[in-house]
């Protein structure tokens, strides 16, 4: 098997967003309880905030997170959670069927966050709520002080505002299981008079509308179009979420999941274009992916609701823990570079979710945290992947799929930073062989100053995965990619294990260009 990529370094798709590294904290399941949040853990500090956790987190690398939900926004009080720990009202979650202690709420979130190193990203409830609730809660984190909010959230120990600029209005308010389920024409209407008043009170709020929940909703397309014809003058950003699973032993679909998620960025952004030209607006609005990863949605339906109706009204239980594989972290790698192939499109993007939930961190209450096998994919991209993406072509063998037509076999991104520094992404989607690659990369020199790859270990299948007590997948280095540069540019040869997942750290090197 052989491909061939090309790419210029003057060609580029567009600068990697910071934001496109962003992941997702739910109150749901153990993610925060016992999960970010235990006190009396052995790693804890004075705030509860687990410190093997946030040493995990912190080496992640999210730049941004979304909080606090997901469907348990839909019908959350935001109130519930600032004030005294201890008086705080102790409420039912209907949409995970949990009991929600309060005890984690909004200025620990944001004490977290900030331990974390990352902005947040604020989700208001307009599902058993509105406009006034979203105006509160924004007049509560962002307003200086001498109102009756300002001045609560200053008696709660925050003297300056949050400063929050990032606001999700209400989550996938297409989808039928949402907590306050909408028309595209009821939403629409709501989410613009929510803007419209947000915007009154804070100016320099950055405005996130709610898009499809994925892209086989019956609604996809109609929806954005009707939403943006009511939302469009007044928000910077709408969403598009987008799991993938493996069905049925269908490797070669899932595998090929990057290539549908980059058709569902392109569909979406058609029809944004084809709205704004019908509006005659003459704006930019891009695309959060502000909730994007691999997930068993059969388990969900088949293990964790039949464990949920069984156990009753508990808190945080143990749902949707998925423990990810060698095929897993590949799909994962591969959803990165469909992120990085966009960016002209996608101005931000949230792996959902950060830990135990469907995560890349996993912990045990009073035992050990540890890193899943996708989490290394994430630390790679958001570590290495910074200036502009390269546009790149990718020519040679290709994968037929049932679910997604022909695919390329191997998936490829690549990045170039100002001072030269750069990287490569690439997926082999081929299971059974490795795959020989030649890159071309016109109009600069560059060495190989690492290569690394995850692929299945020795003695092991492409099923295994990271558990509590061994992680045996992870990167490790890859021999015998070389760089050879000449006055046109470098071209990178490299031979990539079958199913694997690989990251090309270059360098640059002196000479003359072309
Ligand atoms: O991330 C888990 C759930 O998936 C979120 O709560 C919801 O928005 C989506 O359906």
């Amino acid at each position: 098997m052989t491909v061939h990529i090309e790419g210029d370094a003057g060609r580029v798709v567009g600068p990697v967003p910071r934001r496109l590294f962003g992941s997702f904290v739910e109150h749901m399941g153990r993610s925060v309880y016992t999960g970010l949040y235990e006190p009396g853990h052995s790693t804890a500090d004075d705030r509860g905030f687990r410190g093997d956790v946030l040493e995990l987190v912190r080496e992640l690398g999210p730049t941004v997170l979304r909080y606090p939900g997901g469907n348990f926004v839909s019908s959350y009080r935001w109130e519930d959670g600032v004030g005294p720990a201890e008086t705080r009202p102790v409420r039912l979650d209907p949409a995970w069927h949990s009991v929600e202690s309060n005890r984690f709420g909004l200025h620990e979130f944001v004490a977290w966050a900030e331990a974390a190193g990352a902005e947040v990203m604020y989700a208001v409830n307009l599902g058993t709520r509105g406009i006034q609730e979203a105006a509160d809660v924004l007049e509560y984190c962002n307003h200086a002080g001498g109102t009756e909010l300002s001045e609560r959230r200053r008696a709660n120990g925050a003297d300056r505002p949050f400063g929050f600029k990032l606001w999700c209005l209400g989550n996938e308010m297409d989808g039928p299981w949402q907590i306050g389920h909408k028309t595209a024409e009821e939403y629409g209407r709501l989410a613009a008079e929510t803007a419209r008043l947000m915007r009154m009170i804070d100016p320099d709020v950055e405005l996130v509308v709610a898009g499809s929940s994925h892209a086989d909703m019956p609604t996809f397309g109609s929806w954005e179009r009707t939403v943006l014809r009511h939302t469009a003058e007044l928000v910077d950003h709408i969403s598009l979420h987008a799991y993938y699973q493996e069905l049925h032993g269908d490797t070669d679909s899932y595998l090929a999941s990057g290539a549908a998620l980059d058709r569902y960025i392109r569909t979406t952004a058609g029809v944004i274009d084809a709205t704004l030209a019908e509006l005659g607006l003459d704006k930019k609005i891009g695309i959060s992916v502000d909730e994007w990863n691999v997930w068993d949605l059969r388990r969900w339906n088949e293990v964790d609701q039949a464990e949920l109706a069984a156990g009753g009204w508990r808190q945080h239980p143990r749902i949707i823990e998925d423990t990810y594989t060698v095929t897993d972290a590949v799909v994962v790698g591969s959803l990165l570079s469909s992120l990085l192939r966009n960016v002209d499109r996608v101005t931000m993007a949230n792996q959902a979710q950060l830990v135990n939930v469907i995560a890349p961190i996993r912990s045990e209450p009073g035992g050990p945290a540890w890193r899943q096998t996708t989490f290394h994919p994430f630390r790679q991209v958001a570590a290495l992947a910074g200036g502009a993406s390269l546009r790149l072509a990718v020519e040679g063998d290709r994968l037929r799929t049932a679910q997604h037509g022909e695919v390329d076999l191997v998936d490829a991104a690549a990045t170039v930073e100002d001072s030269g520094r750069g990287a490569v992404f690439l997926t082999n989607r081929a299971t059974a062989s490795p795959t020989e690659v030649r890159i071309r990369l016109r109009g600069a020199r560059f060495g190989v100053y690492a290569a690394e790859t995850l692929t299945t270990p020795d003695g092991e299948t492409r099923h295994t995965a990271n558990t509590a007590d061994a992680q045996p997948v992870r990167p490790v280095p890859l021999p015998g990619a070389v760089a050879t540069s000449d006055p046109g540019g470098t071209t990178i040869t490299v031979t990539l294990p079958p199913l694997s997942w690989t990251v090309l750290q270059l360098t640059p090197q002196a000479g003359p260009h072309a």
